[in-house]
């Protein structure tokens, strides 16, 4: 196992984007992080480098049959120019179920997190402070070994990259729309829904597509077998507050357990608003619009933040939620996340950790 990290620094530095400018993950900065995988050595030659483009044999398993996984975090700069990051020991934790399920050997997520610290503090001076933007940290493995036949790699890479971001949606911090998907499934329990592997994304591309052509930013899966119950959106865990409570799916084996939606659980429990996490059918959410008890809908994510949701398209009804506006949870829970990721909040459930 790997103990010291080799640094390399780029000869050159990239300049800056506007922040204004900024959308999500179309710019890296200056360097990356990287580790290779062997049988003889386990995980080893772990370095920071200049960020450029590596070099794979066409017969590399990555390009063959998915065995990928991956992780977003968020590192963001207070006004006294410290720099936090959210819950990495979360994420460090996630990675290894999706290496387990995925068959890739278990990382040391503690080291990982020294080495995600050590390229953020080299890459520093490119975390935006605007509102709504942030730098978005992306840990990620892909199998090396030149085979074609299906099984799992002996051989791996470790990288980590960094993109300072602006909103993940178009909207911004205001609600979008999003379609119910009655066709497509995503996941199924006993698949890989649990795990953040690229099929799963790649598997939803063709719905969201088709969604994006009617003019919704994501789409609403449902559960692969009765397409009936409420899973999560696309790159984002969902909540409904429905007559003064907060619901949202129970973790089944095919949704994602976001760290996000972690937090938000554990503060709404905090604030004394009542929240369950329980198995929610898509009729009842309807209903509860019908009836006028669906005050607000959210999403959650690490990309996305909390981002409101102000209409679902449902059989081919649109459900337009608190006028399309955001809600009063939904705006306290964003304030106060954000707030507590930059260090303007009280950190009262010890979330935060300096990189120094
Ligand atoms: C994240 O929120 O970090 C995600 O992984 C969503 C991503 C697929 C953009």
């Amino acid at each position: 196992m790997t103990t010291n990290i080799q640094i390399t620094l780029s000869e050159e530095r990239k300049e800056k984007p506007q922040p204004e400018q900024l959308e999500f993950g179309r710019i890296f900065t200056d360097h990356m992080f990287v580790m290779d995988y062997s049988p003889q050595k386990g995980w080893h030659d772990a370095r920071i480098e200049p960020f450029e483009p590596i070099t794979l044999s066409p017969a590399s398993m990555v390009f063959h049959y998915g065995q990928t996984v991956f992780e977003g975090l968020k590192a963001y700069r207070t006004s006294d120019d410290k720099v936090l990051l959210f819950r990495p020991e979360k994420n460090m934790e996630r990675l290894n179920l999706s290496n387990e399920r995925l068959c890739i050997p278990e990382i040391d997520g503690e080291f990982v997190i020294e080495a995600l610290k050590k390229l953020v503090s080299i890459d520093k001076e490119w975390i935006p402070t605007t509102e709504g933007t942030s730098l978005y940290i992306r840990p990620f493995i892909i199998p090396t070994e030149y085979y074609l036949g299906v099984a799992p790699s002996k051989f791996y890479k470790l990288m980590i990259i960094l993109s300072p971001v602006g909103s993940y949606y178009k909207e911004g911090i205001h609600p979008v729309k999003i379609f119910v998907e009655n066709q497509y499934v995503r996941a199924v329990d006993g698949g890989t829904g649990k795990a953040k592997t690229g099929g799963n994304y790649a598997s939803s591309l063709k719905a969201q597509e088709e969604a994006a052509k009617k003019g919704y930013s994501q789409v609403l899966w449902l559960d692969g077998i009765e397409k009936k119950y409420v899973e999560e959106v696309g790159s984002m865990n969902i909540f409904f507050k429905i007559n003064g409570e907060v619901v949202t799916p129970e973790i089944n084996g095919s949704i994602l357990e976001g760290v996000t939606r972690n937090s938000i659980i554990q503060m709404l429990k905090y604030w004394n608003i009542p929240v369950k996490e329980k198995r929610i059918s898509m009729e009842e959410v309807y209903d509860a619009y019908k009836e006028g008890v669906l005050e607000e809908a959210f999403g959650t994510g690490t990309a996305a933040v909390i981002s409101p949701i102000g209409e679902f398209y449902y059989k081919e009804e649109k459900m337009i939620i608190n006028k399309g506006q955001t809600g009063d949870v939904s705006k306290k829970l964003y304030d106060t996340l954000t707030g507590i990721q930059k260090g303007t909040e009280e950190d009262v459930f010890g979330w935060v950790t300096e990189v120094k």
